[in-house]
């Protein structure tokens, strides 16, 4: 019999009690080409994925796999320095025990970025969309298998998957801060190849706005947990699969995020301040 999400979480969590310290309040995953951001943690305790017991480690370029915890814009943060995606190998379970991890640590806001190709013509690269909403595209889910009542519903509604009052929020920022903002849907798929052009045009008739590889898991677990989701997703590349497409490379895909990084981190300095204190859906 394969070990509970719980019994898991428990273990992984019993392996690194002694050092998280005092509750943090948010959490934060650092896409593609904006690990920087971790820098902006003051005086960090820093626990590689390595050392956390059972815990998956992430492989993908340009992600250290740790987790950086401390004061980020004036709330105590644990942040993923480096995520886990299914192209990688793990399993939709392994990316949900990471995100329960970041509850068991105390968050209450889960803040995910990624770096994701613009499907939406009017997008161009160096944008930064706010997730509305997404559409999974994967076809797998972290919640098959047994249910742990003790992390959340056999069936969680997801209609609100990002919180509507973190967008109000985000867009209250953007416009203080003048920093322009796109409001649309994420795609998310397995990856690691990119898509083709004719998937492309199809993921935009389906509805979506930008595509990536990331992030549908973890939303899916962090919902499910009854954490607050922020989304916000660095325009990398033009993914339209129009005529004039253009060949993707990773380096232009991650010099671009860290373009958007800047912008992102403008938003979340203002935002930061003002997050719910206490993070449980109503
Ligand atoms: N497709 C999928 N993932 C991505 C892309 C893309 O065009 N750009 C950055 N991540």
């Amino acid at each position: 019999m394969t070990e509970s999400q719980i019994a898991r979480l428990d273990r992984a969590h019993r392996s690194i009690a002694g050092r998280v310290g005092a509750p943090c309040e948010a959490a934060l995953v650092l896409g593609s080409g904006l690990g920087h951001l971790a820098a902006a943690v003051k005086d960090p305790t820093i626990i590689p994925y390595s050392e956390i017991e059972g815990f998956p480690v992430s492989t993908a370029p340009g992600h250290k796999g740790q987790f950086v915890i401390g004061d980020l814009f004036g709330r105590r943060t644990v942040v993923m320095q480096g995520r886990l995606h299914l192209y990688e190998g793990w399993q939709p379970r392994d990316i949900a025990l990471a995100v329960y991890m970041l509850k068991r640590l105390g968050a209450g806001t889960f803040v995910v970025t990624n770096a994701a190709g613009g499907l939406n013509g009017d997008y161009a690269a160096g944008d930064v969309m706010l997730i509305e909403d997404h559409l999974n595209f994967t076809g797998r889910s972290p919640l098959i298998g047994p249910n742990d009542e003790a992390i959340g519903l056999r069936f969680p509604d997801q209609s609100r998957l990002y919180d509507p009052d973190l967008r109000a929020l985000a867009i209250a920022s953007a416009a203080r801060t003048g920093t322009p903002l796109r409001y649309g849907i994420y795609c998310g798929l397995n990856g690691p190849e990119l898509e083709s052009s004719a998937e492309r045009r199809f993921f935009r008739m389906a509805g979506g706005d930008a595509v990536g590889m990331s992030t549908v898991m973890e939303v899916i677990a962090a919902n499910h947990a009854g954490l607050r989701v922020l989304g916000l997703s660095a325009i990398a590349n033009a993914a339209t699969g129009g005529p004039d497409q253009q060949p993707d490379t990773i380096e232009s895909v991650a010099e671009m995020a860290a373009v958007c990084g800047t912008k992102i981190e403008a938003i979340l300095r203002d935002i930061f301040p003002k997050l719910p204190a206490s993070g449980e859906k109503a």
